[in-house]
Order: C-alpha cells, then sequence, then structure tokens
C-alpha cells in the first residue's frame, strides 16, 4: 500500500494506531488526499480486521482536524452537486465502515476538533479529549452558511438526544471546551497529557473488545425520544416557530436546513438519514448565502488575523499599561477589554469617584461571568486589581499607550492629550476613541503625531468585537502597527480606514438610517419599514436604532459636514430624511429614546410602548406602499453604494476590512457575506447589481445611481478583490 496521511502502527497488543498527517499541510482538512487516505485505510482496516484488536484515531498536528475544505465549496455551482453528492456519500460511507468493522475504535483528540473533525471523531466508538488551551470541540458550521454533512446532524441527536443537539450543537454552532463538550456527552474522557490520551484509548480498546455504536444495538431509542413519540411530536411545531422568531426573518437558510435534516432524520434509519443529510447540505452548498458567509467568516476573518491590513516589517508589540482617559461608558468598556486580556490599566476621569465608577463596571460583568461558571473568582479578582482608577494626572506616567474617550468635543480631546502627552513613554501610542471626528485634525493638538491614532470601539465594548483603526494623514505605520496588534490582543477584530468624516462604519450606518427615515417621510407605514429592514437580516429595526441613537447627534453631525463640504465649495445634496427629522425635532419635539419620546413612545421606565401614533397625521403614514422588496434593497442598497464611494475616496483599503466591519460594527445582515460581498454576489454579479442600483435611482432619487468606478467594474466583468 502507499504511503498515505494515516501513519500506520501497531503495537504488541494487535492496537493499531492511525495518526494523521496531512503532508505539506498545518492541519488535515477533508480534502482529496484525505478522501483518498481514508478509503485505502479503511479498505485496509477491514482485510486486516482479524488480526486487530483496535485502533486508536489520531493526529500528528497541533490540532485534531480542521474540518471540511472550504476552499473547495466557496466555488461550487448548482453543476457541482451531483459531484459534491458522491464525494459526501462515498466519505460517509468509509465513516459508516470504520464504525462497523467489528473492532474498537477509538478517537484520541489532541487539540481542536471542529466541523469535519467532530463529525470524524463521532464515526468512532469511544472518544477521548485532551483537555489543553485552544482545544475547541464543536460542529460550527451553520456560522458559514452551512450544515454539517459528514453524518453530524445524524449522530449529534442519536448521541444526546434531538433538543440538546439543535440548541447545544448544531443550530448555533458554539465551539465548547473539553470538559463542556464531556457534559454535553459528545466526547466520553478528558485527560491532561499526550500519554494519557493514548494510554486511555487503548485501555479502553481492551476493556472493551465488542465495541458497537448506540445506534446499530438493537432495540435503539434516541435519547429523549424520536420525532414520532407523542410527547416530543406535540412541541414539534414549536421548532420552526422558535427558528422564526429567532431568525426574524432573515434569509438564512441553514438553520432551517438543519432542523429538516435532523427532524427528518431521526425518523428513519441511519443510513437513510446520512443521505437526507447530504441532500439538505448540498442544498446549502450550491446557494450563495453559504458562499458568502464563508467568504466573510473564514477567509476574510483570516485575512484579517494574518494581518493584510497590518504595515509588513513593524515589530511586533504588546501592550503592558495603558491609560483610557475618561471612564464614562466607552472608557469603562475598554478598561474591562484591556484588563481582561492581561494589559494593566490607569481609568483616568475628573473625579476618583467618577472614575471608581468606570471600574465598578468591570466589576459587574466580571460578577456575572463567575456567576454563570464562566470565570474563577480568583480570576475575575486579578482582572480587577488591573485596573487602578484615578483622577490624578500624574498616575498614567510611563504608560506605553493611551486611550482616549472623554466627551466628543475637539478642544476637550485635545486638552486632555495635552496634559498627559509629556507623562507617558515617548514612544507611547494615543489613540482617541472619537467616533466623529477626523483624527487629522485632533493630531494637530499633540507634538507627536505620526503616534496619533482613531481607536474607534462599538458599544458595548465588552461585548462588541470590531475595532475600526483609522490613519491620520501623519499617523505612522509603527503606530498602525502597534494599534492593530494592541487590537487583536485585547481579542478583538481590526479593520483600517484612513480618516474622513465618519470613517467607514458611521459614514455607511447613516446612509441605512436615512434610507428608513426618508421613506417615513414618503408615506410608508413605519410598522413596515421596520419588518422590512429585520426580515433583510438587520440586527435592529432602523427606526427603532434611531430612537436609540437620539436625533439630535445625526442632525449636529450633518449640519457639521455640510458646514465643511461647503467651506471647502461643495455642494450638499439634502437628503429627503432630512425634513422628517427636522420636523419631528423642531415641530413635535421629538428626540429618540433618551428624550421619551421618538418614533416610538415609552413608559415613565423607558421602556418602549409602540409606534407614536402620530406618525399617520405628521407623515400621513401608511399611505403610500412601496414594495417590500424596493424597502429591503433600499436600505441595502444605500450602503452598498456609500461603502463603494468610501472605496474611491480611499477612505477604505481591503476588502475583507469592508465586509467584516459592516457586519461586526454596524449590523449588515451577516447572510450577505458583509456590503462588498453582497454587490459581488448579487444576483447578475456587478452587472446586475449596476442595473437594479439605476432602477432603484429612477424609482426613488439619485442617491441610488451607481458611482463610475462601480460601472467601469461592471463593463470590464471585475470584482472587488
Ligand atoms: P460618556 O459621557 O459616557 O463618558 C465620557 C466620560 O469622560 C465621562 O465619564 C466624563 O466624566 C469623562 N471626562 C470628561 N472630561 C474629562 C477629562 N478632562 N478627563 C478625564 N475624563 C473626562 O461618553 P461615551 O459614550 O463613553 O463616549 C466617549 C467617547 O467615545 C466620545 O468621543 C464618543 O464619541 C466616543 N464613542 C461613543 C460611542 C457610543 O456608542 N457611546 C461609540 C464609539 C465612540
Amino acid at each position: 500500500m502507499t504511503e498515505n496521511m494515516f501513519k500506520w502502527e501497531s503495537d504488541a497488543d494487535g492496537i493499531v494506531t492511525l495518526t494523521m498527517d496531512d503532508p505539506g499541510q498545518s492541519a488535515n482538512t477533508m480534502n482529496d488526499t484525505f478522501r483518498v487516505a481514508l478509503t485505502e485505510t479503511v479498505d485496509r482496516l477491514v482485510s486486516e480486521k482479524d488480526s486487530i484488536t483496535g485502533v486508536v484515531l489520531t493526529s500528528a498536528k497541533k490540532t485534531f482536524f480542521a474540518g471540511g475544505d472550504l476552499r473547495m465549496l466557496i466555488t461550487a455551482g448548482p453543476d457541482d452537486a451531483q459531484a459534491i453528492t458522491e464525494r459526501c456519500d462515498g466519505m460517509k460511507a468509509d465513516f459508516r465502515r470504520l464504525e462497523t468493522l467489528g473492532k474498537p475504535v477509538v478517537a484520541a483528540i489532541n487539540g481542536a476538533a471542529l466541523g469535519g473533525g467532530l463529525e470524524l471523531a463521532l464515526a468512532t466508538h469511544y472518544r477521548v479529549a485532551l483537555d489543553v488551551k485552544g482545544s475547541e470541540i464543536g460542529l460550527p458550521e451553520v456560522g458559514l452558511g452551512l450544515l454539517p454533512g459528514g453524518g453530524g446532524c445524524v449522530r449529534v441527536p442519536r448521541l444526546i438526544g434531538i433538543q440538546s443537539a439543535l440548541l447545544n450543537v448544531l443550530l448555533q454552532g458554539q465551539r465548547h471546551k473539553p470538559a463542556k463538550a464531556k457534559e454535553l456527552g459528545l466526547v466520553n474522557e478528558t485527560v491532561s497529557t499526550p500519554e494519557e490520551l493514548i494510554a486511555s484509548a487503548k485501555a479502553w480498546i481492551k476493556a472493551n473488545p465488542a465495541a458497537q455504536q448506540p445506534w446499530d444495538g438493537k432495540g435503539f431509542k434516541i435519547p429523549g425520544g424520536a420525532p414520532s413519540h407523542p410527547a416530543f411530536a406535540a412541541n414539534l411545531p414549536a421548532f420552526p416557530a422558535n427558528l422564526r422568531k429567532q431568525l426574524k426573518g432573515a434569509p438564512m437558510p441553514a438553520p432551517r436546513n438543519i432542523l429538516a435534516t435532523v427532524i427528518e432524520g431521526c425518523q428513519v434509519d441511519i443510513d437513510t438519514a446520512q443521505k437526507i443529510e447530504t441532500q439538505y447540505f448540498v442544498d446549502l452548498v450550491v446557494g450563495q448565502v453559504a458562499k458568502n458567509m464563508t467568504k466573510a467568516f473564514f477567509f476574510d476573518l483570516q485575512a484579517i488575523n494574518k494581518g493584510n491590513s497590518r504595515p509588513d516589517g513593524q515589530p511586533q508589540y504588546t501592550a503592558r499599561r495603558v491609560a483610557v482617559l475618561g471612564a464614562g461608558m466607552m472608557g469603562a468598556g475598554i478598561a474591562y477589554s484591556s484588563a481582561r486580556a492581561g494589559i494593566e490599566v490607569v481609568l483616568k476621569d475628573v473625579s476618583l469617584e467618577s472614575a471608581q465608577k468606570g471600574k465598578a463596571y468591570s466589576e459587574k460583568i466580571l460578577a456575572k461571568a463567575v456567576s454563570r461558571g464562566k470565570l474563577t473568582q480568583e480570576k475575575a479578582d486579578e482582572v480587577l486589581a488591573r485596573i487602578t482608577p484615578t483622577a490624578d494626572p500624574a498616575d498614567v506616567a510611563g504608560v506605553d499607550l493611551v486611550v482616549e474617550a472623554v466627551f466628543e468635543s475637539p478642544d476637550l480631546k485635545k486638552k486632555v492629550f495635552g496634559e498627559i502627552e509629556d507623562l507617558v513613554a515617548p514612544d507611547a501610542l494615543l489613540g482617541s476613541n472619537t467616533s466623529t471626528l477626523p483624527i487629522t485634525d485632533l493630531a494637530t493638538g499633540v507634538k507627536r503625531q505620526e503616534d496619533f491614532i482613531g481607536l474607534h470601539f462599538f458599544s458595548p465594548v465588552d461585548k462588541m468585537p470590531l475595532v475600526e483603526i483609522v490613519v491620520g494623514e501623519k499617523t505612522s505605520d509603527v503606530a498602525l502597527a502597534k494599534a492593530f496588534d494592541y487590537t487583536l490582543q485585547i481579542k478583538k477584530t481590526p479593520i483600517v480606514v484612513n480618516d474622513s468624516r465618519g470613517f467607514f462604519t458611521s459614514r455607511v450606518i447613516g446612509t441605512f438610517i436615512n434610507e428608513a427615515v426618508a421613506m417615513v417621510g414618503e408615506g410608508v407605514a413605519p410598522s413596515s419599514i421596520e419588518q422590512a429592514g429585520l426580515q433583510a437580516g438587520y440586527p435592529a429595526a432602523p427606526l427603532q436604532l434611531l430612537d436609540e441613537l437620539t436625533f439630535t447627534l445625526p442632525r449636529k453631525i450633518r449640519q457639521e459636514t455640510r458646514a465643511a463640504i461647503e467651506a471647502a465649495g461643495g455642494t450638499w445634496d439634502v437628503h429627503p430624511s432630512e425634513g422628517v427629522l427636522d420636523r419631528l425635532i423642531d415641530e413635535f419635539d421629538r428626540k429618540g429614546r433618551s428624550s421619551g419620546a421618538g418614533f416610538y413612545e415609552y413608559d415613565d421606565e423607558g421602556k418602549r410602548t409602540g409606534l407614536w401614533p402620530g406618525l399617520a397625521d405628521a407623515f400621513a403614514a401608511g399611505t403610500v406602499e412601496v414594495p417590500f422588496k424596493d424597502m429591503q434593497e433600499r436600505m441595502l442598497f444605500a450602503e452598498g453604494l456609500e461603502t463603494v464611494k468610501c472605496f474611491d475616496e480611499e477612505v477604505l483599503r481591503t476588502v475583507p476590512d469592508a465586509n467584516i466591519g459592516s457586519i461586526f460594527g454596524i449590523g449588515f445582515p451577516p447572510w450577505t457575506g458583509g456590503v462588498i460581498q453582497y454587490i459581488n454576489g448579487y444576483p447578475g454579479g456587478i452587472p446586475g447589481f449596476v442595473a437594479r442600483s439605476r432602477e432603484l435611482a429612477e424609482r426613488y432619487g439619485d442617491r441610488f445611481l451607481p458611482p463610475a468606478s462601480l460601472v467601469e467594474k461592471a463593463e470590464k466583468g471585475e470584482i472587488f478583490e
């Protein structure tokens, strides 16, 4: 037999250890090498079975197995359906031969086993997992718009029950630590050293010579009951209903296909169930949503994390002590995220009391994490001890990083930087968390303008994964590299943009909100506008979002932007939303949630009670009907077209930054794969997007006219890359 990626070693007891090691690859994946090698290896196991006591399956890589071959999936079209079905069924047949070998097979999971890796392990009789840092176990396919197509949707419910399979594994694609995976029943045993791993696997083989899968035993029943069980059947209608509620109508086919695979598959024998799974899997693979999500959540994220927006050749930076200036909502969150990542934090505000209040925010989050068992009290205390609240500028002496988060006033920000500039380390990075002010101007407040940069966090900082790094005219590559490294250090995702009003994120989200407001002005029913937004896949309805932001903030930004454009000799295109907001503020004294009155009404406790009925009279709401698809695409296209302008103006530098920034920062619908992937993947590609832009422009205004650069791309047959 030829050398293959399963290294075969027999011991004196007749136990064969198969060590997977795909040559030249950093991880084992379900590529062609694997598929061919798997078939050969299972053939050999079958033919030599009489001389074998059992099989241990493990890996020579850092991870056990990394999962599917996503490069193949991202290019698959409808014509490939047959070929993918055959590959899938072939591999599953080999998994099946492995678990029905008649000899005990044990997976010795030496590192992460995600997706296909866990599916392979599930086709063994016993799973021992090495409990080390970085070991993650789960089926995260749903996050890529896919479903586990290697038997995961078939074996997990048979192993741990339908309910737990759906909620804890399949529908949200959680990545579990080995201990949790054991608690759920995904693995049988955890160990803490590689030696124990193999020893435990072999010991189990010796003790269980007649091992077989539960589902191959006589009278097997799915734990917790099959869908046809009366108690279960009564609850069945709640499953799709709950899912619909969760997805809010967003066009995400993967969770629906997962549900269908599990419910249908659990009513038939395992081999039929596998065929059902393949069908639903292939349906997703050849569709657009899986391509979009795989592009964004795998390839784009990987590109970002590998540093494609980080300047080459700059030394690696590790922040040790950071001064956070301003302990309000944002400063408190930035202090928490930094301390959680092991960085010492000096949290400064105007009074010690305010600074302590900011620290109390961390205390609250940490206490919650401890009570949920996510953190030990000892660790929480350590994190908290890293935050030093103060009102004394002298306490920032020697810090190597500053993140300023005081009120949004250029004069105040410059003053605050002026106060500490000479106290901090001479090469300290000077970051501002401004959400609207141009960085190049703020930088004029310090002597070392090359060290000045925008670090735009999102609220709430502890939950929002993005930091938009804003490069000013004088910002150096060293500063950019430091900002990039710090962002990764605090476990957030950095995107890098060039300085401009509203940077990328604030500028683009503004167009989404404005479009919704414009529709109110046209007389469209506000409830339909909200539904259109939610069903397009936005996490928040647009008018609700604007209520949260308050109306005065966007008006102030608009007025300042207009003044700046006109001062530079440009002309301002009035957006139809402007009149609506102005009337709400000036005529009806409604300014959003914090004022107790916005598009919605609020009770005394600030709870939303419903849309303001006065909208009917004020804007003839509900008298005009705009096709639902138009409503949705007006929002999506407004953001898409503004993003193209951000590329034209060189605010944006890379496609991954645009895609990930739009999803993580401003809630662009994840099924699209991000704002640029939405344009690239629109039906008919960029020419289709351009044609539809023109149609929208004709119906709703010139703001939808495609920029020249996009028309050119369409003509040349190019896409954004
Ligand atoms: P905030 O009003 O909650 O907090 C500001 C804090 O700065 C207050 O605690 C105040 O006492 C303190 N402060 C004022 N003058 C100071 C001084 N001289 N020295 C030290 N501390 C001083 O405001 P928030 O929401 O935390 O915003 C802070 C910054 O973050 C602003 O620039 C804002 O535009 C930006 N930002 C806000 C976001 C949001 O969603 N709220 C999102 C992204 C950025």
